[in-house]
Protein backbone atom coordinates (compact mmCIF):
# COMPACT_ATOMS: atom_id res chain seq x y z
CA UNK A 1 0.00 0.00 0.00
CA UNK A 2 2.68 2.51 0.80
CA UNK A 3 4.48 1.67 -2.21
CA UNK A 4 1.55 2.97 -4.64
CA UNK A 5 1.11 6.03 -2.66
CA UNK A 6 4.76 6.90 -2.75
CA UNK A 7 4.47 6.19 -6.83
CA UNK A 8 1.45 8.28 -7.03
CA UNK A 9 3.10 10.80 -5.11
CA UNK A 10 6.25 10.88 -7.59
CA UNK A 11 3.71 10.83 -10.65
CA UNK A 12 2.40 13.58 -9.22
CA UNK A 13 5.10 15.31 -8.33
CA UNK A 14 6.66 15.30 -11.94
CA UNK A 15 3.72 15.96 -14.23
CA UNK A 16 0.09 16.04 -12.03
CA UNK A 17 -1.99 17.21 -14.80
CA UNK A 18 -0.53 14.10 -17.50
CA UNK A 19 -1.07 11.61 -14.57
CA UNK A 20 -4.98 12.40 -14.08
CA UNK A 21 -5.48 12.91 -18.30
CA UNK A 22 -4.11 9.16 -19.36
CA UNK A 23 -7.49 7.39 -19.13
CA UNK A 24 -9.30 9.86 -20.75
CA UNK A 25 -6.37 10.18 -23.18
CA UNK A 26 -6.90 6.57 -24.14
CA UNK A 27 -10.46 6.86 -24.43
CA UNK A 28 -10.51 9.59 -26.67
CA UNK A 29 -7.94 8.31 -29.20
CA UNK A 30 -10.20 5.12 -29.33
CA UNK A 31 -13.10 7.04 -29.87
CA UNK A 32 -11.58 9.39 -32.24
CA UNK A 33 -10.34 6.68 -34.50
CA UNK A 34 -13.88 5.08 -34.48
CA UNK A 35 -15.44 8.34 -35.80
CA UNK A 36 -12.52 8.89 -38.36
CA UNK A 37 -13.19 5.49 -39.77
CA UNK A 38 -17.15 6.37 -39.80
CA UNK A 39 -16.60 9.41 -41.31
CA UNK A 40 -14.69 7.36 -44.39
CA UNK A 41 -16.01 5.02 -47.20
CA UNK A 42 -19.41 5.66 -46.24
CA UNK A 43 -22.02 3.56 -48.04
CA UNK A 44 -23.40 6.87 -50.04
CA UNK A 45 -19.95 7.68 -51.50
CA UNK A 46 -16.68 5.53 -52.94
CA UNK A 47 -13.69 3.86 -51.03
CA UNK A 48 -11.32 6.38 -49.52
CA UNK A 49 -13.77 9.35 -49.89
CA UNK A 50 -13.63 11.51 -46.53
CA UNK A 51 -16.63 13.21 -45.78
CA UNK A 52 -15.34 16.54 -44.02
CA UNK A 53 -18.20 15.77 -41.25
CA UNK A 54 -21.73 14.70 -41.70
CA UNK A 55 -23.17 17.83 -41.57
CA UNK A 56 -25.59 18.67 -44.49
CA UNK A 57 -26.39 22.54 -43.85
CA UNK A 58 -25.29 25.05 -41.17
CA UNK A 59 -22.63 24.38 -42.77
CA UNK A 60 -22.41 21.98 -45.05
CA UNK A 61 -19.67 19.07 -45.05
CA UNK A 62 -20.56 16.11 -46.74
CA UNK A 63 -17.54 16.89 -49.45
CA UNK A 64 -14.38 15.45 -49.43
CA UNK A 65 -11.91 18.37 -48.83
CA UNK A 66 -8.85 17.57 -50.62
CA UNK A 67 -6.66 19.10 -47.39
CA UNK A 68 -8.75 17.35 -44.92
CA UNK A 69 -8.74 13.87 -46.51
CA UNK A 70 -5.34 13.86 -46.95
CA UNK A 71 -4.15 14.83 -43.45
CA UNK A 72 -6.59 12.41 -42.42
CA UNK A 73 -4.93 9.50 -44.56
CA UNK A 74 -1.68 10.87 -42.67
CA UNK A 75 -3.28 10.17 -39.23
CA UNK A 76 -3.79 6.68 -40.24
CA UNK A 77 -0.65 5.84 -41.62
CA UNK A 78 0.42 6.59 -38.11
CA UNK A 79 -2.32 5.52 -36.17
CA UNK A 80 -3.62 2.16 -37.39
CA UNK A 81 -1.77 -1.15 -37.94
CA UNK A 82 -0.01 -1.16 -40.91
CA UNK A 83 -2.65 -3.64 -43.02
CA UNK A 84 -5.93 -2.00 -42.08
CA UNK A 85 -4.10 1.73 -43.13
CA UNK A 86 -2.26 0.54 -46.31
CA UNK A 87 -5.88 -1.01 -47.30
CA UNK A 88 -7.90 2.55 -46.69
CA UNK A 89 -5.01 4.21 -48.37
CA UNK A 90 -4.71 1.63 -51.23
CA UNK A 91 -8.85 2.57 -51.98
CA UNK A 92 -7.92 6.63 -51.57
CA UNK A 93 -4.93 6.32 -53.88
CA UNK A 94 -7.73 5.24 -56.55
CA UNK A 95 -10.09 8.26 -55.70
CA UNK A 96 -7.09 10.72 -56.07
CA UNK A 97 -6.55 9.05 -59.45
CA UNK A 98 -10.59 9.81 -60.38
CA UNK A 99 -10.31 12.94 -58.63
CA UNK A 100 -7.22 14.21 -60.74
CA UNK A 101 -8.97 13.48 -64.02
CA UNK A 102 -12.25 14.54 -63.58
CA UNK A 103 -13.17 18.26 -64.71
CA UNK A 104 -12.27 20.90 -61.87
CA UNK A 105 -12.69 24.71 -61.90
CA UNK A 106 -8.48 25.00 -60.95
CA UNK A 107 -7.44 22.14 -61.84
CA UNK A 108 -5.35 20.26 -59.32
CA UNK A 109 -5.70 22.82 -57.46
CA UNK A 110 -9.58 22.22 -56.40
CA UNK A 111 -10.41 22.11 -53.31
CA UNK A 112 -13.18 19.75 -52.40
CA UNK A 113 -15.57 17.25 -54.38
CA UNK A 114 -19.14 15.78 -53.96
CA UNK A 115 -20.00 12.23 -53.13
CA UNK A 116 -21.20 11.77 -56.63
CA UNK A 117 -17.65 11.94 -57.67
CA UNK A 118 -17.85 15.10 -59.59
CA UNK A 119 -16.02 18.67 -58.50
CA UNK A 120 -17.97 21.44 -56.60
CA UNK A 121 -18.31 23.84 -59.24
CA UNK A 122 -20.08 26.26 -56.64
CA UNK A 123 -18.20 29.87 -56.48
CA UNK A 124 -15.28 28.96 -53.53
CA UNK A 125 -11.72 30.77 -52.99
CA UNK A 126 -9.38 28.46 -55.50
CA UNK A 127 -7.39 27.22 -56.10
CA UNK A 128 -6.27 26.04 -52.95
CA UNK A 129 -2.61 24.66 -53.89
CA UNK A 130 -1.58 23.01 -49.96
CA UNK A 131 -4.03 20.14 -51.43
CA UNK A 132 -1.91 18.48 -53.68
CA UNK A 133 1.08 18.74 -51.58
CA UNK A 134 -0.38 17.20 -48.55
CA UNK A 135 -2.17 14.24 -50.92
CA UNK A 136 2.34 14.42 -52.33
CA UNK A 137 3.27 14.11 -48.46
CA UNK A 138 0.75 11.34 -47.35
CA UNK A 139 1.04 9.26 -50.51
CA UNK A 140 5.12 9.44 -50.38
CA UNK A 141 4.42 7.49 -47.05
CA UNK A 142 2.67 4.48 -48.77
CA UNK A 143 5.07 4.58 -51.90
CA UNK A 144 8.22 4.69 -49.59
CA UNK A 145 6.22 1.48 -47.34
CA UNK A 146 5.49 -0.16 -50.61
CA UNK A 147 8.59 -0.22 -52.22
CA UNK A 148 10.39 -1.52 -48.69
CA UNK A 149 8.27 -4.26 -49.21
CA UNK A 150 9.27 -4.80 -52.34
CA UNK A 151 5.68 -3.77 -54.41
CA UNK A 152 7.56 -2.09 -57.49
CA UNK A 153 4.44 -2.86 -59.69
CA UNK A 154 1.90 -0.87 -57.50
CA UNK A 155 3.75 2.23 -56.83
CA UNK A 156 5.04 2.26 -60.37
CA UNK A 157 1.45 1.82 -61.80
CA UNK A 158 -0.54 4.16 -59.36
CA UNK A 159 1.68 6.11 -57.54
CA UNK A 160 4.96 7.43 -59.50
CA UNK A 161 5.78 6.90 -62.92
CA UNK A 162 8.28 9.33 -64.69
CA UNK A 163 6.52 9.51 -67.64
CA UNK A 164 5.14 12.88 -68.46
CA UNK A 165 2.41 14.17 -69.22
CA UNK A 166 2.28 12.78 -65.91
CA UNK A 167 -0.42 10.12 -65.12
CA UNK A 168 0.25 8.77 -61.59
CA UNK A 169 -0.89 10.10 -58.25
CA UNK A 170 2.28 11.45 -56.79
CA UNK A 171 3.88 12.69 -60.03
CA UNK A 172 0.66 14.44 -60.91
CA UNK A 173 0.70 16.56 -57.80
CA UNK A 174 4.35 16.64 -58.03
CA UNK A 175 4.20 18.39 -61.46
CA UNK A 176 1.69 20.53 -60.78
CA UNK A 177 3.49 21.66 -56.96
CA UNK A 178 7.08 22.21 -58.76
CA UNK A 179 5.56 24.52 -61.34
CA UNK A 180 2.43 26.03 -59.51
CA UNK A 181 4.17 27.11 -56.11
CA UNK A 182 4.95 30.78 -57.33
CA UNK A 183 1.22 31.75 -57.72
CA UNK A 184 -0.91 32.81 -55.08
CA UNK A 185 -3.91 30.92 -53.93
CA UNK A 186 -6.16 30.81 -51.47
CA UNK A 187 -5.49 29.90 -47.85
CA UNK A 188 -6.21 26.47 -45.80
CA UNK A 189 -9.24 28.64 -44.51
CA UNK A 190 -10.10 29.20 -48.00
CA UNK A 191 -10.54 32.88 -47.41
CA UNK A 192 -7.29 34.81 -48.38
CA UNK A 193 -5.64 35.15 -51.53
CA UNK A 194 -1.59 35.48 -51.50
CA UNK A 195 1.03 33.50 -50.62
CA UNK A 196 0.73 31.88 -47.53
CA UNK A 197 3.40 30.35 -45.07
CA UNK A 198 1.03 27.28 -44.67
CA UNK A 199 1.16 26.34 -47.90
CA UNK A 200 4.90 27.13 -48.81
CA UNK A 201 5.59 24.53 -46.22
CA UNK A 202 4.02 21.85 -47.26
CA UNK A 203 4.75 22.32 -51.52
CA UNK A 204 8.68 22.57 -49.82
CA UNK A 205 8.14 19.24 -47.96
CA UNK A 206 6.18 17.77 -50.48
CA UNK A 207 9.09 18.61 -53.50
CA UNK A 208 11.54 17.03 -50.89
CA UNK A 209 9.70 13.37 -50.32
CA UNK A 210 8.91 13.72 -53.89
CA UNK A 211 12.65 13.84 -54.99
CA UNK A 212 13.89 11.38 -52.44
CA UNK A 213 11.22 9.19 -54.10
CA UNK A 214 12.17 10.12 -57.61
CA UNK A 215 15.69 9.26 -57.15
CA UNK A 216 14.93 5.82 -55.49
CA UNK A 217 12.93 5.34 -59.03
CA UNK A 218 15.67 6.54 -61.07
CA UNK A 219 13.99 9.86 -62.23
CA UNK A 220 17.28 11.70 -61.30
CA UNK A 221 16.43 14.90 -63.39
CA UNK A 222 13.07 15.26 -62.09
CA UNK A 223 14.72 14.58 -58.66
CA UNK A 224 16.59 17.94 -59.07
CA UNK A 225 14.04 19.64 -60.64
CA UNK A 226 11.66 19.09 -57.14
CA UNK A 227 14.77 19.83 -54.82
CA UNK A 228 15.68 22.82 -56.82
CA UNK A 229 12.06 23.93 -56.61
CA UNK A 230 12.47 23.40 -52.54
CA UNK A 231 14.85 25.26 -52.10
CA UNK A 232 13.56 28.54 -53.78
CA UNK A 233 10.37 27.87 -51.54
CA UNK A 234 12.44 27.74 -48.22
CA UNK A 235 14.42 31.38 -49.62
CA UNK A 236 10.49 32.69 -49.78
CA UNK A 237 9.64 31.15 -46.27
CA UNK A 238 12.28 33.29 -45.03
CA UNK A 239 10.09 36.18 -46.39
CA UNK A 240 7.26 35.36 -43.58
CA UNK A 241 9.46 36.10 -40.66
CA UNK A 242 8.89 39.86 -39.14
CA UNK A 243 11.84 40.78 -36.77
CA UNK A 244 9.68 43.41 -36.00
CA UNK A 245 6.61 41.54 -34.51
CA UNK A 246 9.05 38.38 -33.30
CA UNK A 247 6.43 36.59 -35.34
CA UNK A 248 5.98 34.62 -38.44
CA UNK A 249 3.38 36.35 -40.87
CA UNK A 250 0.96 34.34 -42.44
CA UNK A 251 0.38 35.96 -45.41
CA UNK A 252 2.34 37.68 -47.99
CA UNK A 253 1.54 39.76 -51.44
CA UNK A 254 -2.56 39.25 -50.48
CA UNK A 255 -4.79 40.13 -53.14
CA UNK A 256 -6.83 43.17 -53.05
CA UNK A 257 -8.98 41.87 -55.87
CA UNK A 258 -10.22 38.57 -53.90
CA UNK A 259 -10.63 37.81 -50.50
CA UNK A 260 -10.77 38.66 -47.21
CA UNK A 261 -8.95 41.81 -46.42
CA UNK A 262 -9.40 42.63 -42.22
CA UNK A 263 -6.74 39.85 -41.16
CA UNK A 264 -4.53 42.82 -39.75
CA UNK A 265 -2.20 41.35 -37.35
CA UNK A 266 -1.07 38.83 -40.02
CA UNK A 267 -0.70 36.19 -36.99
CA UNK A 268 -2.19 32.49 -37.58
CA UNK A 269 -2.28 29.25 -35.54
CA UNK A 270 -2.13 27.96 -38.84
CA UNK A 271 2.25 28.38 -38.60
CA UNK A 272 2.15 26.22 -36.09
CA UNK A 273 0.31 23.22 -37.58
CA UNK A 274 2.65 23.81 -40.83
CA UNK A 275 5.44 22.83 -38.57
CA UNK A 276 3.88 19.42 -37.62
CA UNK A 277 2.09 18.91 -41.02
CA UNK A 278 5.79 19.02 -42.27
CA UNK A 279 7.09 17.53 -39.12
CA UNK A 280 10.81 17.93 -40.41
CA UNK A 281 13.43 19.36 -37.75
CA UNK A 282 15.93 18.92 -40.06
CA UNK A 283 14.40 22.24 -42.29
CA UNK A 284 14.06 25.89 -41.34
CA UNK A 285 11.02 26.58 -39.39
CA UNK A 286 10.94 22.92 -37.79
CA UNK A 287 8.96 22.58 -34.18
CA UNK A 288 12.87 23.55 -32.99
CA UNK A 289 12.86 26.95 -34.81
CA UNK A 290 12.63 29.96 -32.22
CA UNK A 291 10.76 31.46 -34.88
CA UNK A 292 7.73 29.26 -34.74
CA UNK A 293 8.39 28.86 -30.91
CA UNK A 294 7.49 32.81 -30.59
CA UNK A 295 4.58 32.80 -32.79
CA UNK A 296 3.16 30.15 -30.53
CA UNK A 297 3.81 32.56 -27.22
CA UNK A 298 2.07 35.20 -29.55
CA UNK A 299 -0.90 33.02 -30.65
CA UNK A 300 -1.49 31.61 -26.97
CA UNK A 301 -1.07 35.29 -25.55
CA UNK A 302 -3.38 36.82 -27.78
CA UNK A 303 -6.13 33.90 -27.46
CA UNK A 304 -5.67 34.23 -23.74
CA UNK A 305 -6.67 37.93 -24.05
CA UNK A 306 -9.71 37.62 -26.58
CA UNK A 307 -11.80 34.68 -25.99
CA UNK A 308 -13.84 34.81 -22.63
CA UNK A 309 -13.55 31.36 -22.06
CA UNK A 310 -9.56 31.37 -21.84
CA UNK A 311 -9.37 34.11 -19.02
CA UNK A 312 -7.32 33.82 -15.89
CA UNK A 313 -5.83 30.82 -17.04
CA UNK A 314 -3.09 28.57 -19.01
CA UNK A 315 -5.87 25.88 -20.36
CA UNK A 316 -6.33 28.30 -23.39
CA UNK A 317 -8.62 27.12 -26.43
CA UNK A 318 -6.43 28.11 -29.78
CA UNK A 319 -8.47 29.61 -32.91
CA UNK A 320 -7.31 30.29 -36.38
CA UNK A 321 -6.44 34.05 -36.10
CA UNK A 322 -7.68 37.02 -34.00
CA UNK A 323 -10.11 38.63 -36.47
CA UNK A 324 -11.72 35.51 -37.27
CA UNK A 325 -15.40 36.03 -37.82
CA UNK A 326 -16.23 32.95 -38.87
CA UNK A 327 -19.17 31.88 -36.75
CA UNK A 328 -18.53 34.58 -34.72
CA UNK A 329 -14.57 33.86 -34.68
CA UNK A 330 -13.72 30.81 -31.83
CA UNK A 331 -11.56 27.94 -30.82
CA UNK A 332 -11.24 25.33 -32.67
CA UNK A 333 -10.27 21.73 -31.27
CA UNK A 334 -8.22 20.86 -33.95
CA UNK A 335 -5.85 23.70 -33.30
CA UNK A 336 -6.08 23.48 -29.37
CA UNK A 337 -4.79 19.75 -29.89
CA UNK A 338 -2.51 20.79 -32.29
CA UNK A 339 -0.81 22.88 -29.39
CA UNK A 340 -0.38 20.11 -27.56
CA UNK A 341 0.79 17.86 -29.90
CA UNK A 342 3.41 20.72 -31.00
CA UNK A 343 4.73 20.84 -27.25
CA UNK A 344 5.14 16.98 -27.02
CA UNK A 345 7.00 17.23 -30.72
CA UNK A 346 9.70 19.51 -29.18
CA UNK A 347 9.84 17.70 -26.19
CA UNK A 348 10.56 14.78 -28.13
CA UNK A 349 13.25 16.83 -30.03
CA UNK A 350 14.84 18.25 -27.07
CA UNK A 351 14.99 14.53 -25.41
CA UNK A 352 17.10 14.02 -28.66
CA UNK A 353 19.45 16.33 -29.03
CA UNK A 354 20.24 16.74 -25.19
CA UNK A 355 20.02 21.01 -25.69
CA UNK A 356 17.20 23.54 -25.07
CA UNK A 357 18.54 26.68 -26.74
CA UNK A 358 17.13 30.13 -25.56
CA UNK A 359 17.55 32.75 -27.96
CA UNK A 360 16.50 36.53 -28.08
CA UNK A 361 13.36 35.10 -29.93
CA UNK A 362 12.25 32.54 -28.00
CA UNK A 363 13.00 33.84 -24.74
CA UNK A 364 9.66 34.76 -24.12
CA UNK A 365 8.29 31.77 -24.98
CA UNK A 366 11.01 29.43 -22.74
CA UNK A 367 9.91 31.69 -19.77
CA UNK A 368 6.49 31.19 -19.69
CA UNK A 369 5.92 27.77 -21.06
CA UNK A 370 9.65 26.34 -19.82
CA UNK A 371 9.99 28.32 -16.94
CA UNK A 372 13.71 29.15 -17.93
CA UNK A 373 14.77 32.75 -16.67
CA UNK A 374 18.25 33.07 -17.36
CA UNK A 375 18.07 35.30 -20.74
CA UNK A 376 19.88 34.08 -23.49
CA UNK A 377 21.46 30.48 -22.60
CA UNK A 378 22.35 26.83 -23.46
CA UNK A 379 20.56 24.20 -21.02
CA UNK A 380 21.97 20.90 -21.60
CA UNK A 381 20.80 17.31 -20.86
CA UNK A 382 22.71 16.80 -17.44
CA UNK A 383 22.09 20.79 -16.43
CA UNK A 384 20.01 20.90 -13.30
CA UNK A 385 16.66 22.66 -15.02
CA UNK A 386 16.88 20.71 -18.34
CA UNK A 387 14.65 18.04 -16.88
CA UNK A 388 12.39 20.16 -15.33
CA UNK A 389 11.80 22.47 -18.38
CA UNK A 390 10.86 19.40 -20.22
CA UNK A 391 8.21 18.60 -17.45
CA UNK A 392 7.05 22.35 -17.41
CA UNK A 393 6.58 22.06 -21.46
CA UNK A 394 4.84 18.64 -20.81
CA UNK A 395 2.40 20.15 -18.28
CA UNK A 396 1.54 22.91 -20.58
CA UNK A 397 0.72 20.34 -23.41
CA UNK A 398 -1.68 18.34 -21.11
CA UNK A 399 -3.45 22.34 -20.94
CA UNK A 400 -4.48 22.44 -23.70
CA UNK A 401 -5.59 18.79 -23.11
CA UNK A 402 -7.59 19.61 -20.67
CA UNK A 403 -9.66 22.49 -22.75
CA UNK A 404 -10.18 19.82 -25.33
CA UNK A 405 -11.44 17.73 -22.73
CA UNK A 406 -13.80 20.31 -21.02
CA UNK A 407 -15.69 21.24 -24.00
CA UNK A 408 -15.63 17.48 -25.66
CA UNK A 409 -18.95 15.88 -25.36
CA UNK A 410 -19.19 13.36 -22.95
CA UNK A 411 -18.77 10.24 -24.78
CA UNK A 412 -15.64 12.02 -27.10
CA UNK A 413 -17.76 14.20 -29.52
CA UNK A 414 -15.77 17.08 -31.29
CA UNK A 415 -17.28 19.66 -33.60
CA UNK A 416 -15.10 21.93 -35.69
CA UNK A 417 -15.10 25.08 -32.63
CA UNK A 418 -16.15 25.47 -29.46
CA UNK A 419 -18.09 29.15 -28.62
CA UNK A 420 -15.96 31.32 -27.32
CA UNK A 421 -17.94 32.49 -24.93
CA UNK A 422 -20.64 29.42 -23.72
CA UNK A 423 -18.06 27.22 -24.01
CA UNK A 424 -20.54 25.06 -25.85
CA UNK A 425 -19.74 22.96 -29.48
CA UNK A 426 -20.58 24.75 -32.81
CA UNK A 427 -20.38 24.90 -35.97
CA UNK A 428 -19.91 21.55 -38.42
CA UNK A 429 -20.70 18.21 -36.10
CA UNK A 430 -18.08 15.30 -35.77
CA UNK A 431 -15.71 16.74 -38.05
CA UNK A 432 -13.04 14.61 -38.77
CA UNK A 433 -10.08 16.80 -39.06
CA UNK A 434 -11.27 17.83 -35.43
CA UNK A 435 -10.82 13.46 -34.36
CA UNK A 436 -7.82 13.13 -36.75
CA UNK A 437 -5.46 15.83 -34.95
CA UNK A 438 -6.36 14.45 -31.84
CA UNK A 439 -4.95 10.96 -32.80
CA UNK A 440 -1.77 12.39 -34.49
CA UNK A 441 -1.51 14.76 -30.92
CA UNK A 442 -1.90 11.28 -29.15
CA UNK A 443 0.60 9.78 -31.74
CA UNK A 444 3.09 12.52 -30.70
CA UNK A 445 1.84 12.35 -26.55
CA UNK A 446 3.41 8.51 -26.33
CA UNK A 447 6.26 9.18 -28.60
CA UNK A 448 7.01 11.92 -25.46
CA UNK A 449 7.01 9.24 -22.46
C1 LIG B 1 -16.29 28.56 -45.44
C2 LIG B 1 -14.85 28.26 -45.19
O1 LIG B 1 -14.69 26.89 -45.13
C3 LIG B 1 -14.38 28.91 -43.91
O2 LIG B 1 -13.04 28.64 -43.68
C4 LIG B 1 -14.61 30.37 -44.02
O3 LIG B 1 -14.22 31.01 -42.84
C5 LIG B 1 -16.06 30.67 -44.35
N1 LIG B 1 -16.48 29.95 -45.51
C6 LIG B 1 -16.30 32.16 -44.54
O4 LIG B 1 -15.65 32.61 -45.69
C1 LIG C 1 -13.22 25.22 -43.08
C2 LIG C 1 -11.76 25.29 -42.80
O1 LIG C 1 -11.39 26.65 -42.76
C3 LIG C 1 -10.98 24.56 -43.86
O2 LIG C 1 -9.62 24.57 -43.51
C4 LIG C 1 -11.46 23.13 -43.98
O3 LIG C 1 -10.78 22.48 -45.02
C5 LIG C 1 -12.96 23.09 -44.24
N1 LIG C 1 -13.66 23.88 -43.25
C6 LIG C 1 -13.50 21.66 -44.20
O4 LIG C 1 -13.29 21.10 -42.95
Amino acid sequence: MKKVIAYCFVAAFLSSTAFANSEWIEKQAKYSQDMILKNTSRPDTAPGFVIAAPSRVSPNYYYHWVRDAALVMKSLELHLPEAQSESILKDYVQLVLHHQSVPTLAGLGEVKFNPNGTSFMGPWGRPQNDGPALRVIALTDLAFRLLDKGEVDYVKTYLYQSALPAYTAIKRDLEYVGHHWIETDFDLWEEVRGHHFYTRMAQRKALLLGATLAERLDDSGAAIFYRFQADQIAEQLERHWNSGKNYIETTLDRSTFEGLDYKYSNLDASVILSALHTNDTGLSFGVQDPRVQATFYALHQTYKEIYSINKGSDEVGIGRYPEDTYYNGNPWFLLTNGFAEYLFELVTHYRYTGQIEVTSINQDFMKKFAKIDQGITIIQKNDANFESAINKLLDQAHAYINKTKRHAGPDGQLDEQFDRNTGFMKSARDLTWSYSSFITMYEAYKASQ
